[in-house]
């Protein structure tokens, strides 16, 4: 077999995703454990933002900072190559998450058992939907009181859209947590509190063992074959297709902080979660193991340092070997560039690569070349897709404060759109530009980073709106009437695609209504 379909198949590229406060930061740090990545647990800088910080952006900012090395966490555990793609924690900076979802080849999400599936969680796997991206789940905190764990089964199916099935099964919860039962692999691993080592367990024959009962005792020995009874006849079979499929999630319960069941979700993983999948572009599938190399940009990571207005583009390798120093066409400027220092993330340390393969994301310094979504590759014209923009949730006008810097500061609002930060949409009635985001958050940073690094001063002036949409109909006079009619109320995204921003849930049901041959989309792929 050629060195090229070696490495793919012996890669996992994935993100772990949560509701904040679910234990996202705290896995993470564990499996980073678990592949020798780190030593002790508590070393990891994360890109967490502290719930503290909230009002303290530039704070937010510098954790953000520091998480450039953080923001891809490569290690090797056994003989898997394992790439954990980090996301930010607070929910205003949701949009980088989204995007980081396009790398990924599948995600493990993260739940509290007495929160349940919360808000954030719901969203993002409205993503992974979209996407069919293979979902497992980790039931976290089982150390404290949480809710039932057949509740918390059919919250995940109903709430998640997804059907589920328990690989292993708490004995217990809470203060009277016992352990879990290894469906998958039929161990039994025994519960003791501790935040370094790695659980103690009971290798039995099946369910009907008898050491079940003597680590457990009896009563919750009978409890747990019930339960396991009632699983087998109530899920059918795992069948590893439909998760692959994205059509079924694997549910494991655990607990992060005190490592328990985490090697198990680990050694599931490894064994089940997919290799660097096929990607779609405009004018073909590329499969990983083709020869030539393609590569997009998911991310790009600006430092924050005004002197080196540098930043870091993450390359997602989509196939072929990335190689140091090779010319490869930037298919957007139709230019062919050679990357001298591209970086690797692997234990902790950013390195300077020579080679990197399928499912690896490799770090490129830059200079403004780049913009999220852009496809690299050998010379063939390929554009990479799916890399959809969400309608923002708050929409701010953006206006110049210093007429002595409008240069300055449509280059930077322009700069900053291609880094990703937030939308931008043109007003077609009166010309002015609209800010669009995710929180609050998003518009203080903005304004800081175009004072800080371009000298341009901005300022916000308020805008009502609900929704933008993007609009499309087969029939042009449809389209060139609900434009006329909705005049004011229209918009253009940066690729000139039409939006329409609708004030109220309201006006946009009015307008769904009165021009039925329109199509609403939320998001920029459709
Ligand atoms: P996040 O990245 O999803 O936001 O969550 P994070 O891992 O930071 O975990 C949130 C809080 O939950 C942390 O406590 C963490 O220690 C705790 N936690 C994580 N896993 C478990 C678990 O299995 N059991 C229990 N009991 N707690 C868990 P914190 O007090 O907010 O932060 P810290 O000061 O401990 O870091």
């Amino acid at each position: 077999m050629s060195q090229l379909t070696d490495e793919i198949k012996r890669r996992r590229t994935f993100a772990i995703i949560s509701h904040p406060d679910a234990g996202k930061t705290t896995l993470t740090e564990k499996l980073l454990l678990f592949g020798g990545a780190i030593h002790i647990a508590g070393a990891v800088k994360s890109n967490k933002i502290k719930k503290t910080a909230t009002s303290d952006w530039m704070e937010i900012e510098k954790q953000r900072g520091i998480s450039v090395a953080t923001s891809v966490m490569g290690f090797n555990y056994g003989d898997y190559k394992i790439n954990i793609l980090d996301t930010p924690g607070h929910q205003d900076f949701a949009e980088d998450t989204y995007r980081t979802l396009t790398a990924v080849d599948s995600v493990i999400i993260v739940v509290d058992v007495a929160k349940g599936v919360e808000q954030q969680t719901r969203k993002l796997m409205e993503v992974c939907r979209m996407r069919n991206t293979p979902v497992i789940i980790f039931v976290n905190k089982l150390d404290r009181e949480g809710r039932d764990p057949f509740d918390i089964l059919d919250e995940l199916e109903t709430e998640l859209k997804i059907n589920v099935r328990p690989l292993s099964w708490p004995i217990n919860i809470g203060a009277k947590f016992k352990g879990v039962y290894n469906i998958f692999e039929h161990t039994l691993d025994l519960f003791t509190p501790n935040k370094q080592v790695v659980t103690e367990r009971v290798e039995i024959t099946d369910v009907n063992d008898p050491r079940i009962d003597e680590n457990v005792g009896e009563d919750d020995a009978a409890k747990l074959r019930e339960d396991l009874e009632l699983i087998e006849g109530v899920y059918p079979d795992f069948d590893v297709n439909k998760y692959l499929e994205g059509k079924l999630a694997p549910v494991f319960f655990g607990s992060a902080l005190n490592t328990f069941g985490v090697k198990e979700l680990l050694d599931c993983f490894v064994q089940i979660a997919p290799t660097p999948r096929p990607v779609k572009a405009v004018e073909r599938e590329i499969r990983p193991e083709e020869e030539n190399f393609t590569g997009f940009v998911f991310k790009i990571h600006a430092n924050m340092d005004p002197n080196h207005r540098s930043c870091i583009a993450f390359v997602k390798v989509c196939s072929g070997i990335f190689h140091r120093n090779e010319n490869y066409k930037h298919i957007r400027s139709g230019k062919f560039m050679r990357f001298a220092a591209p970086t690797a993330f692997m234990a902790q340390k950013k390195n300077i690569v020579d080679e990197a393969f399928p499912g690896d994301i490799v770090g490129i310094p830059d200079t403004g070349n780049f913009k999220i979504g852009d496809t690299l590759t050998q010379g063939e014209e390929i554009h990479f897709k799916g890399l959809p923009s969400f309608s923002p949730e708050m929409f701010k006008y953006i206006e110049n404060s210093d007429p002595m810097k409008s240069k300055q500061l449509d280059k930077g609002i322009q700069q900053l759109m291609d880094e990703g930060v937030a939308q931008l949409f043109i007003n077609q009635f009166n010309g002015r530009k609209i800010i669009g985001t995710v929180g609050q958050l998003q518009f203080e940073v903005i304004q800081y980073r175009l004072l800080h690094e371009y000298g341009a001063q901005c300022r916000w002036e308020p805008i009502s709106l609900y929704k933008a949409c993007w609009i499309e109909s087969e029939d042009d006079e449809a389209l060139a009437a609900f434009k006329k009619r909705k005049h004011q109320f229209m918009a253009i995204d940066r690729e000139g695609r039409d939006v329409f921003l609708a004030d109220s849930n309201y006006v946009l049901q009015m307008a769904q209504n009165d021009f039925p041959k329109i199509k609403f989309h939320f998001t920029s792929e459709f």
